[in-house]
């Protein structure tokens, strides 16, 4: 079998390694892997920040600019989670489970956040920057973060290899996107069997309204069957934030 060319670039420290991507998107080849042991302006979902003193954590991103994976983005976040999960359990973390669209969590706790941007030109996507921070070896959060972060270390007292957890999480994920390719989606079977919030009333702001949420499956095309007013919905990525236990 041919073996698989994983391009990589790796840094001690740059601002922000999904930055950096889109600032070189030109000279990137299709799936390039950019990590960095620190970054001094990560960034995460709604405009929040993401802090990691160097080398605690595995940080990184990847450029997709194949038009087939382009076309199926709606489950590049999920499928991302997806090759998460399968490798910290692969390194014996229990309890691991996904958060709809791109959270994987253990216990009550998350473990890994995941970013994804599209990159238009002409009204056309150009190329997806996903950026994926998974807390590894951090041993105490802040105060504000303490009750909603957790990390491999945290969780099992063993601190782990980062670059032996990102060699097997970019197998995982080149892998995954292979199957999306020939449209096998496998991997929301695997979604929706530790699917975080199955079966859990939340509270979610739709369309800028407060409501108490029922969440059902993960469907076919990535978005999540919901309950609203015991009425059936399916609602689709940014669609819905979500305030569990408030
Ligand atoms: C979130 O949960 O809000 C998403 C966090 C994404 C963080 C990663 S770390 C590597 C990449 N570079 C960034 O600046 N952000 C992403």
């Amino acid at each position: 079998m041919k073996k698989k060319i994983v391009k990589e670039i790796h840094f001690k420290s740059v601002d922000s390694t999904s930055t950096y991507i889109k600032k070189h998107y030109e000279e990137l080849e299709n799936l390039t892997f950019v990590s960095a042991d620190y970054q001094s302006n990560g960034h995460g979902r709604m405009g929040r920040s993401w802090k990691s003193k160097s080398g605690e954590n595995l940080m990184f991103s990847f450029i997709v600019k194949d038009p087939l994976l382009i076309k199926k983005f709606s489950s590049i976040s999920i499928s991302s989670a997806v090759a998460t999960l399968i490798t910290l359990k692969s390194f014996g973390l229990e309890n691991v489970t996904i958060k709809w669209p791109n959270d994987v969590y253990v216990n009550d706790k998350k473990i890994t956040g995941i970013l994804l941007e599209s990159i238009s030109l002409d009204n056309e996507i150009k190329f997806l920057v996903i950026g994926i921070g998974v807390n590894l070896n951090v041993k105490s959060f802040d105060e504000i973060l303490k009750t909603k972060a957790t990390s491999y270390y945290l969780e099992t007292n063993k601190t782990i290899d980062i670059n032996m957890f990102k060699t097997e999480l970019f197998k995982n994920i080149l892998n995954i996107l292979e199957q999306i390719k020939i449209n096998n989606d496998d991997y929301l079977v695997i979604a929706n069997k530790y699917n975080y919030l199955y079966n859990k009333e939340v509270y979610g702001e739709i369309n800028n309204e407060k409501k108490l949420i029922k969440v059902l499956e993960i469907n076919k095309d990535n978005s999540l069957h919901v309950l609203v007013d015991g009425v059936s919905k399916d609602l689709y990525y940014g669609e819905l934030t979500f305030h569990i236990n408030e």
